[in-house]
């Protein structure tokens, strides 16, 4: 891992003037998942942190986006994770792979739904995994490591089935995790990714843009996969691709409203009476910090428009 020299406090330090054009960004993960990203400090007071960190899978559709702010959004986190699992055609004495698993919850779930299952869920930071593991000890068959998707220590064909859930953004080489993600699998193996990538070749022109500067920075990715650099990545790794899903309206479309809901109601005095209201913890969020989510917000929704949330179902030949 990469260090940034400074956490930025709020997004005001990641404007884009902080980054000049032309300059590879430094990449530390650990500064999307703690207390010096507002974005990350919201989304902790509407249960991001404690377990899982996913942006969700939604009931409603576009024009009832807004609708979703009233659901339990941990409830649609579970949901995302569930739908994604789903796809692995997990069975009961498979040995599975929870790659990029955050604080756990995704691999707890996998050992809830099967519990016959060995399941190893991993991590780049060594502090989530503490986390994992003071929140789901003593489960026979669960288990938990620190280490990089880019060099696994799994023998070759060892594994079954491998989820990796919204993290490949992260990953400095996304080519390498697939040929990792080949090797450890055994033949007849399947692997899950659920990622953001750009539409066409086309949307990478705004990977240098005022906008997706800030949300790089917010969110600590260097570039996306188009949707078609994926299925060439796999296909070169040696997979076959089962089938590949959109799912930007059930994901990144709900939670991008849910987004603008949340900061429109934090930028007007009565509506932020309401969140504390609801929620006396939204009091951690000054007015410094509301006035940089709603630049943010405005930032999430220019990617938005140029990359859908993409699942690639990719099945190691027999
Ligand atoms: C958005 S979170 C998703 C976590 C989890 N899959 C979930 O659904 O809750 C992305 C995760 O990717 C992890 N990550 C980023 N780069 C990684 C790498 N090279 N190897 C392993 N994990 C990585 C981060 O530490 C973070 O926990």
């Amino acid at each position: 891992m990469n260090n940034l020299p400074t956490a930025a406090a709020t997004l005001e330090d990641l404007s884009p003037a902080a980054v000049p054009h032309g300059q590879e960004l430094p990449i530390d993960v650990q500064t999307s998942y703690d207390g010096s990203n507002v974005v990350y400090r919201m989304l902790r007071l509407e249960t991001w942190g404690p377990a899982l960190m996913n942006l969700g899978y939604y009931p409603f559709r576009w024009p009832f986006t807004t609708l979703n702010v009233l659901v339990n959004l941990e409830w649609a986190q579970r949901q995302l994770v569930m739908k994604s699992v789903d796809l692995l055609n997990i069975k009961p004495e498979h040995h599975v792979l929870d790659l990029a698993c955050g604080r756990g919850k995704s691999s707890f779930i996998i050992h809830c739904l099967y519990p016959g299952a060995t399941v190893v869920g991993l991590d780049l930071l060594n502090r989530n995994i503490a986390v994992a593991n003071a929140l789901f000890d003593h489960l026979p068959g669960l288990s938990y490591a620190a280490g990089d998707v880019t060099d696994l220590k799994f023998d070759d064909g060892s594994v079954d089935r491998i989820l990796c859930l919204e993290a490949a953004f992260h990953f400095p080489d996304r080519a390498q995790f697939l040929r990792e993600a080949y090797r450890v699998l055994r033949p007849g193996g399947r692997a899950v990714v659920v990622d953001f990538a750009w539409k066409t070749e086309a949307h990478r022109d705004t990977l240098d843009d005022p906008e997706t500067r800030l949300v790089r920075e917010v969110w600590q990715w260097d570039d996306f996969f188009s949707i078609a650099d994926y299925e060439h990545a796999a296909v070169d790794a040696g997979f076959r691709i089962v089938s590949t899903h959109d799912w930007t309206s059930r994901v990144s479309t709900p939670i991008q409203a849910v987004f603008r809901c949340l900061s429109d109601l934090g930028n007007n005095s009565l509506g932020r009476r309401f969140l504390e209201w609801r929620n006396p913890l939204y009091r951690s969020i000054s007015p410094t910090d509301w006035k940089a989510l709603a630049e943010s917000v405005v930032a999430h929704q220019y990617v938005r428009n140029n990359s859908n949330y993409m699942v690639f179902v990719l099945q190691k030949p027999e």
